[in-house]
């Protein structure tokens, strides 16, 4: 399965990328409340995750978790240089999240399903830190020609992110479209 290179980091936070996936009216519009739990699964460099941070503080607290050093160090980094203390970095493992179960309320994923190779067992990961009653937002490439994102071949299609979540017990509540590039899947555990 292909994993995003960490040396292209840049590329996460793109002034296209900002326009094709708008992050607040992302979180906003999926119902991030201000006394949620997050954890931004695959955070990468943080974009949705300093955003996140924002909507949430001073309440709420996101944890950022990415299985990549690069990735994490550059968030930790982000987080000393802009004083901001709602974050908290954690190293994973492709199947281990290392957080207790049902720590979160919100669980996020955006373009990192499409990396991972057992998708069943991944899913079951992150519903063990999901609390019932929580939210998980999967955010992830159309499996169609679009101008930029990875091969086609690497994509996992909205149905099959539904089929996937529903065989978990996990109940879809809404779907929709970003920038006719991306599908948004909201399920509650
Ligand atoms: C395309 S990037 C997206 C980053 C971020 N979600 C965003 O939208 O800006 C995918 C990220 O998922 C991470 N990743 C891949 N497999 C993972 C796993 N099993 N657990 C946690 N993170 C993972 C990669 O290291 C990479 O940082």
């Amino acid at each position: 399965m292909h994993k995003f290179n960490s040396a292209n980091r840049k590329k996460l936070v793109s002034e296209k990328r900002k326009r094709i996936l708008p992050a607040e009216q992302i979180l906003k519009n999926s119902g991030l409340k201000k006394d949620d739990i997050m954890a931004d699964i695959g955070c990468g460099i943080g974009y949705f995750s300093f955003i996140a941070a924002d909507i949430l503080k001073p309440e709420g607290k996101v944890y950022a978790l990415d299985i990549s050093d690069d990735m994490i160090d550059e968030v930790k980094n982000r987080m000393n240089k802009e004083k901001i203390h709602n974050i908290e970095t954690v190293k994973t493992e492709e199947y281990d999240l290392k957080l207790p179960d049902q720590s979160v309320t919100y669980a996020f994923l955006c373009t990192v399903l499409h990396e991972i190779p057992d998708k069943e067992r991944f899913i079951l990961e992150v519903k063990r830190i999901l609390c019932t009653g929580g939210k998980l937002v999967v955010v992830d490439w159309e499996k169609k020609e679009t101008d930029m994102g990875p091969p086609l071949s690497h994509r996992f299609e909205r149905e099959e992110v539904k089929d996937l979540l529903k065989s978990q017990d996990l109940q879809i509540m809404k779907e929709g479209t970003v920038s006719n590039r991306f599908y948004e899947i909201e399920a509650i555990r």
